[in-house]
């Protein structure tokens, strides 16, 4: 089987790593080069534009690809999915229509709405600042949340109390997306735990996967601004100590719910990964964002513990027999850590050398997955976003963490990471958190 996988990032690193575990012969197109897909697809790979269709279709026969995963965002967003599948190349990925449960919150909120699904918060969609203060003044500002239209890398949306904290901070951030004549939605501003759910979806089926959680905020405790996602981790039992069961059946309710309530609305069926972000509060389960893909870095978390053969589950997903088959996972937790440089996201130092120690790596038994780094000349190099993220895995969380960290340890450069990712002091937090909020 020729699989490409078209993305740049860490996420891509890992589905290229399972597509090989799975015995695909691995392409690559990508806008830098990735060390990590380099050498898995032993150099057969294409740098340029992850969107122009154009080139990525004609790759695809020059090289007879049998089937291609799209990994980021910002191709899935503007129909690659559909460009590829029009030309014979079938695709683990939604069409355009379907990814707009991504690509616009206003899409989303409004379908949530319509189909009245259990998750849905309340909130408001203005296209300007007319209604905008009155809205404020009704909901109370400290009530709220402000999230830009559009893809955001996880970094548009500001919440009172944390990123604005007074109404003026929440007109001015209105004003300047009105001013850029973008859309946003006010929405009820909620307390909780988040949880991450990835799903795979044939069109009809809906199979989860074990529970993750990831940290947004760049700097320890939970302070500073929004990131991609600093680090991530699972557990053992494939749950979270604060998620129960019941929770995770609801969740993947809402998400069955949802593809049909795709169906419905577009006619389209949604085919790829689908990912779930919820809170947990006091009031029920709540939907905070659904993505087009597989989360980064929660993808890492998953598909490295994943016994089952992924390309069999790309092809039960393109072919839709996902219900034929059974999808397990060891029983193992998992810590990544993610590595971003100096500055980011405000202010990231580009272009820094990054030095790793892999025999040091294998010893401490980490892995490690190449993100946002370029390689040239056999060197690598810092880009904007998030570097490079440590995977480590054992019985125990508690393990986990320790080679993570102690994998962190092997790279060198002008990097930072979060050290409290996958601690039990911050999971105790989170699960006294939850107890104080349900009044345990
Ligand atoms: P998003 O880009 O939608 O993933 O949002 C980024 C982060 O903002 C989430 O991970 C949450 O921590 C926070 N957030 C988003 N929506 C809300 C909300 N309605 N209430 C509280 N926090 C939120
Ligand atoms: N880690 C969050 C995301 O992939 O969107």
């Amino acid at each position: 089987m020729n699989v490409l996988v078209v993305g740049h990032g860490a996420r891509e690193h890992v589905i290229g790593e399972a597509l090989v575990r799975g015995g695909a012969k691995l392409y690559a197109y990508m806008s830098f080069k990735n060390a990590g897909l380099d050498e898995l697809s032993d150099h057969r790979v294409k740098i340029d534009d992850e969107t122009n269709f154009k080139y990525i279709i004609e790759y695809c026969k020059e090289k007879h690809i049998d089937f291609v995963v799209v990994g980021p965002e910002k191709p899935l967003c503007v129909g690659i999915v559909d460009a590829l599948e029009s030309n014979g190349f079938p695709c683990v990925g939604p069409k355009i229509e379907a990814a707009q449960i991504e690509g616009s919150k206003v899409f989303m909120r409004n379908l949530l709405d319509k189909y009245k699904i259990h998750s849905n918060v309340k909130g408001k969609v203005f296209r300007s600042m007319d209604g905008v203060e009155e809205y404020i003044d009704r909901e109370g500002e400290e009530n709220l949340v402000v999230k830009p239209e559009g893809l955001t890398g996880g970094k548009g949306v500001k919440v009172f109390g944390d990123h604005l904290h007074s109404k003026k901070e929440m007109l001015d951030y209105c004003e300047s997306l009105a001013s850029q004549r973008r859309r946003f939605l006010l929405e009820e501003k909620m307390e909780g735990e988040e949880f991450t759910l990835q799903t795979f979806v044939d069109g009809k089926t809906v199979l989860g996967s074990p529970l993750v959680q990831d940290h947004k905020r760049a700097y320890e405790g939970d302070e500073g601004p929004n990131t991609g996602g600093m680090g991530s981790y699972s557990m053992a039992n494939h749950l979270l100590p604060f998620i129960t069961k019941e929770d995770v059946d609801q969740a993947l309710k809402d998400m069955r719910d949802v593809i049909r309530a795709i169906k419905a609305e577009t006619g389209v069926e949604y085919k790829g990964f689908l990912y779930g972000q919820f809170m947990k509060t006091a009031s029920g389960n709540k939907l905070i964002e659904f993505n087009a893909r597989l989360g980064d870095p929660e993808a890492m978390n998953i598909l490295p513990i994943l016994q089952t053969n992924f390309v069999e589950i790309c092809q039960a997903i393109i072919n839709g027999y996902l219900d034929k088959l059974q999808i397990d996972y060891e029983k193992k937790a998992t810590v990544c850590k993610y590595l971003a440089p100096e500055g980011y996201p405000k202010s990231p130092k580009d272009n820094q050398p990054i030095n790793i120690n892999q025999e040091r790596l294998k010893k401490i038994g980490a892995k490690y997955y190449y993100a946002s780094a370029d390689k040239r000349d056999d060197k690598i190099f810092t880009t904007t976003s998030r570097a490079m993220g440590i995977l480590g895995i054992a019985e125990s969380l508690e393990k986990a963490e320790q080679i993570a960290e102690r994998g962190v340890g092997c790279i060198e450069g002008n990097l930072f990471h979060r050290k409290d990712v996958g601690t039990l002091a911050l999971l105790q937090k989170r699960i006294d958190h939850i107890d104080s909020l349900l009044n345990k």
